[in-house]
């Protein structure tokens, strides 16, 4: 099998640890173990000092798939498996899919929804938002369709757009999916990052058969570090597969993060409404901020997740426009050319603290910088 380089994370790896300021990252600022131990019961504290540092079981700690499944339907923890989310992105789009089979995916994306994939060497099709409201239309999907078409990829809360769906037109998916009988693999990442008085979408996995789940605590919860994601559908047969194939990657998760992610996930309360106290406040900001630069031709609201994609009226490519802007500031941007995205985007990424501090950098910088179509 051959991959191509996640180019986002690369250039993640080039620049998140040295630059100064982060202005794109999609997940919030990671909570300090303290906070999250601060905030366990009894006896979340006594599996917590109780953890043995072996190996653990391979569909993860039965007491972590109990936690996950109060946000479920589905009641039992055969319908659950733990491991890192890339990992279970990996593992599912690799048993699922042959070289013969046609795949729609969402585009724009995170890459490995669309570069695994092509590792397989499937047709692929991508989906993409009317970009002047990014807004998915259900018509364009079904006309996608072929004969050999297996698998259809959904991210909803979408990274980087912050569209949504109404339920409507979820259930319009799956209708589809139903008469095709195609396989429906949904990133739910961001579950529950919802920035607009919207109703929150059911994980798919509680509402169709052939629906496959994957969320995590990275975003919603704000601990990434604890590299903890999980796969939930009423298939088990399939589960029962993804957990073979693990035993070629990292066989088992850490006890630790496994213990701290029960916690997490029985104090939902103690992390979610902080963290999208904040996105709120710096899309605020932020939109306050567009109307002074003519530079950014267009920022249509996240209406969930915790990123947008800006359209900048700049001559470079935006490749240049961010290395550019990391040299001369510190700031870190991911410019539209790691999401293989046609036009000229950054991601702004709005769950973090110092993003007011950001802004008066950027606000300095980018008046430094003429629009691509000015007269002055
Ligand atoms: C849509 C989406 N899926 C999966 C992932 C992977 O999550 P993690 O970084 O926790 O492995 C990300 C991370 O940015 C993402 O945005």
């Amino acid at each position: 099998m051959k991959i191509n380089d996640f180019k986002l994370e690369r250039y993640f790896a080039k620049h998140e640890f040295t630059a100064k300021y982060l202005f794109s990252s999609s997940d919030c600022d990671g909570y300090e173990l303290k906070y999250l131990l601060e905030n366990a019961s009894k006896d979340e504290m006594d599996l917590w000092e109780g953890i043995k540092l072996g190996y653990t079981e391979s569909e993860g700690n039965p007491l972590l798939r109990e936690a996950i499944l109060q946000y479920y339907k589905i009641k039992t923890i055969e319908n659950v498996v733990v491991a890192s989310p890339g990992e279970l992105n990996f593992i599912s789009l690799n048993l699922l899919l042959n070289s013969e089979d046609h795949v729609i995916t969402i585009s724009p994306s995170y890459q490995s929804l669309s570069e695994v994939v092509k590792s397989i060497n499937c047709e692929l099709s991508y989906w993409k938002p009317n970009p002047e409201n990014w807004k998915f239309n259900i018509a364009d999907l079904e006309k996608l369709i072929r004969k050999n078409t297996k698998l259809i990829i959904l991210n909803f809360p979408h990274n980087p757009t912050g569209s949504y769906l109404t339920r409507g037109e979820l259930d319009e998916i799956v209708s589809i999916a139903k008469k095709h009988d195609l396989y429906l693999f949904s990133d739910e990442m961001y579950h529950k990052l919802i920035i607009d008085d919207l109703a929150e979408l059911p994980p798919i996995s509680d509402i169709y058969e052939k629906g496959i789940s994957l969320w995590g605590t990275s975003k919603t919860f704000g601990l990434a570090g604890l590299r903890i994601g999980w796969l939930v559908a009423q298939d088990t047969n399939f589960l029962r597969k993804v957990v073979a194939f693990k035993d070629y990657l990292s066989i088992c998760n850490s006890a630790p993060s496994e213990i701290l992610s029960i916690i997490a996930l029985n104090n939902i309360d103690k992390f979610l409404p902080q963290n999208l106290i904040k996105i709120r406040k710096n899309v605020k900001l932020f939109s306050e901020f567009v109307g002074k630069h003519p530079i950014i031709s267009s920022f249509i609201p996240p209406q969930t997740g915790s990123t947008s994609f800006v359209k900048l009226n700049i001559e470079n490519s935006v490749l240049e426009f961010s290395n550019q802007l990391v040299e001369k500031t510190g700031i870190m941007t991911i410019p539209s050319e790691m999401y293989e995205y046609p036009g000229k985007y950054i991601r702004v990424g709005f769950g973090r603290n110092n993003f007011p501090e950001v802004l008066e950098i950027l606000d300095n910088y980018l008046k430094t910088i003429k629009p691509a179509h000015s007269n002055t």
